[in-house]
């Protein structure tokens, strides 16, 4: 059995959490410092460091008190290496690098993707899970398509060419007026809206598994904004009146139902198409944007492989992810140094799991 200390800080939450086997949590402390960044539309990093810097302690303490386990009873700790600001994984990394220095346990440094994937197992799972399985990763900062042969076997099929389908959402929220992060907020106005209202762009009917959401983006902003005057368009060029007006005749939850619908649409026809043609035994899907439940839906209906999604307070970051992938790779007997660096950019390939 082991005892696996995560702490996750790669984006805009502090978490830890203890994770027993990789499947029951313990304790799960998630700090969100969403309404620090609301201000801004979106995640600023050194606002994001600083916060960290001040939350670590108070989280961890919280998850360990919370878990009714000592730090003797510990197996190993494990943090969040990549990918995020570069700025907040230092926090959480330096942290875990302390705790470790003065409890004597083994480090185990984390890609935060594997994180959402572990995610599953701590769902409640009537059966082990088969592989192959299909992994979908969207979040703010993601949106993967990758198989899965084995814990810690990952072959990249695709994932997007620009935004990710997360910030598509924070995107359109913000020029909705709509409060930060867009996605919870989209799916809300989406239900009181009416999809059929505006044909924003589908997918590209090619044969790849890439996806691409500025272009629907972008036709979501020429459809509902006013457009700039010959005078205003000057202005903009020196920096000034950077804000998109919303029109007064359109409907903000028709859009949001009819861009939410449009990304829906892309994510659900390359999944399954990439499913049958894998013969995968599973669909996972996991990170923020598989909250939605528009999105669960229709992926449910598109085919008849089972999908799987973590409850919604997995989908978000959390830290308990992030122990329960450790407990795959500390039983795998792999362990990290303590001069361990941190990964700002770190796809998730097998590699990742080897170091
Ligand atoms: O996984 P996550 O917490 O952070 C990253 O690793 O990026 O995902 C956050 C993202 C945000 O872009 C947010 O707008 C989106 O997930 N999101 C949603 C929903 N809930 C969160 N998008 C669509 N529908 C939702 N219900
Ligand atoms: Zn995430």
């Amino acid at each position: 059995m082991t005892h696996i200390l995560g702490i996750e800080t790669s984006c805009d939450e502090t978490a830890a959490s203890v994770v027993i086997d990789g499947k029951v949590i313990a304790s799960n402390v998630v700090a969100s410092q969403i309404d620090l960044h609301a201000a801004y539309g979106g995640v600023f990093p050194e606002v994001a460091s600083r916060a960290h810097v001040e939350a670590i302690g108070p989280v961890v303490e919280q998850a360990m008190v919370d878990s009714g386990i000592g730090y003797d009873s510990l197996d190993a700790i494990a943090v969040t290496r990549g990918p995020g600001l570069v700025g907040s994984l230092l926090v959480g990394m330096n942290y875990a690098k302390g705790l470790a220095l003065a409890t004597g346990k083994p480090l185990l440094g984390i890609n935060h993707l594997e994180g959402h994937v572990y995610s599953l197992w701590l769902s409640d799972m009537r059966s082990e899970p088969r592989f192959p399985i299909l992994l979908l990763i969207i979040s703010g900062g993601h949106t993967e398509l990758l198989l899965m042969k084995g814990h810690g076997k990952y072959e990249r099929l695709g994932g997007t060419l620009d935004d990710a389908a997360g910030e598509a959402f924070d995107k359109v929220g913000r020029l909705l007026g709509l409060p930060y992060p867009g996605g919870p907020h989209i799916e809300r106005a989406a239900q009181n809206g009416n999809a059929a209202v505006f044909s924003f762009p589908r997918a590209k009917r090619d044969d790849s598994y890439d996806f691409s959401f500025s272009g629907l983006k972008t036709a979501v902003m020429r459809e509902v904004t006013v457009q700039p005057s010959a005078e205003v368009r000057r202005k903009r060029k020196r920096g000034a009146e950077k804000k998109a007006q919303l029109r007064a005749d359109v409907s903000v939850n028709d859009v949001a139902a009819s861009f939410q619908v449009a990304v829906v649409e892309q994510i659900v026809s390359k999944t399954a198409r990439a499913a049958k043609q894998y013969g995968v035994n599973e669909i996972f899907m996991a990170g923020g944007v598989s909250a939605n439940q528009l999105l669960r839906a229709e992926m449910r209906k598109a085919t008849q492989i089972p999908v799987r999604y973590p409850p919604l307070n997995l989908c978000t970051d959390n830290a308990a992810m992030i122990a329960a992938a450790a407990h795959y790779r500390y039983e795998a007997g792999l362990r990290d140094e303590l001069d361990l660096d941190v990964k700002p950019m770190w796809p998730l390939t097998s590699d990742a799991y080897d170091k």
